[in-house]
């Protein structure tokens, strides 16, 4: 039995449990993960913190060429993001940048830069990569494309859970609605948007538990990595 290396691009809507479903298969795999909703999400931090203006193109070149985003696994088998060299994973994933990411990923240069950092981390395969354009545009010759989504409240639900065990209380309407304007804006921009690839397989988490989800992806993986 000959074992190969894959490249695994799971896209699909805002809180369908892309991050967490990739999260495991990957350690039980023992692929690398990346998040790339986090870099766009670091990109967002580091233009709030430094007051880059959003419609000044020089202005984020110039900003563009002094990030460098990073991951490192915890000890709890996550993986936290790293903004030039210091961890951000806290404050990436709160309401504040929730609110913004679409807007800046819809930028055309923040888009190649990431594109490129991601091809880049690709490179040596035996990974996995969750996002919106991963199939379509990042990894396009990816050997296993999964598309996922999940009923809205159920989607709501489950990422109102996640904030509230990061500490942060968000009603369910206010979660909703950022998923709703999420998903607007991810699937109606010019710059690569959020679509199915035509070879991608379309997964459903609405009814299946989360172990149900993670072997279901295990399953397909292994029908790819296993050479007979
Ligand atoms: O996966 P996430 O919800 O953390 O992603 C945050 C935002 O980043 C999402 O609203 C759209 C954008 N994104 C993107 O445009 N392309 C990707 N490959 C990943 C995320």
């Amino acid at each position: 039995m000959n074992l190969r290396k894959i490249v695994i691009a799971i896209d699909g809507y805002s809180a369908c449990g892309k991050s967490s479903t990739a999260k495991e298969v990957a350690a039980i795999l023992g692929y690398r993960y990346i998040d790339s909703g986090a870099m766009y999400r670091a990109v967002t931090y580091y233009f709030q913190e430094h007051h880059i203006s959003l419609t000044n193109p020089k202005e984020i070149t110039k900003a563009l060429e002094q990030i460098h985003i990073s991951f490192k696994v915890n000890q709890k088998n996550g993986t936290d993001t790293f903004l030039n060299g210091l961890s951000v994973e806290k404050e990436i994933r709160k309401m504040r940048v929730s609110e913004m990411v679409s807007q800046v990923s819809t930028i055309k240069d923040v888009r190649t830069a990431m594109v490129d950092q991601q091809r880049r981390m690709g490179r040596e395969r035996g990974i996995i990569m969750d996002g919106r354009d991963i199939g379509t545009v990042v990894f396009p010759t990816a050997e296993l494309k999964l598309f996922m989504q999940a009923e809205m409240n159920v989607r709501a639900f489950r990422r109102q859970q996640e904030l509230l065990e990061r500490g942060q209380l968000v009603d369910l309407d206010d979660v909703i609605e950022n998923i709703r304007q999420r998903d607007e804006i991810d699937t109606t921009r010019a710059e690569s948007p959020l679509r199915k690839a035509e070879d991608a397989i379309e997964v459903d988490t609405t009814y299946v538990s989360f172990d149900e989800q993670v072997d279901e992806v295990v399953r397909l993986a292994l029908s790819k990595i296993v050479i007979p």
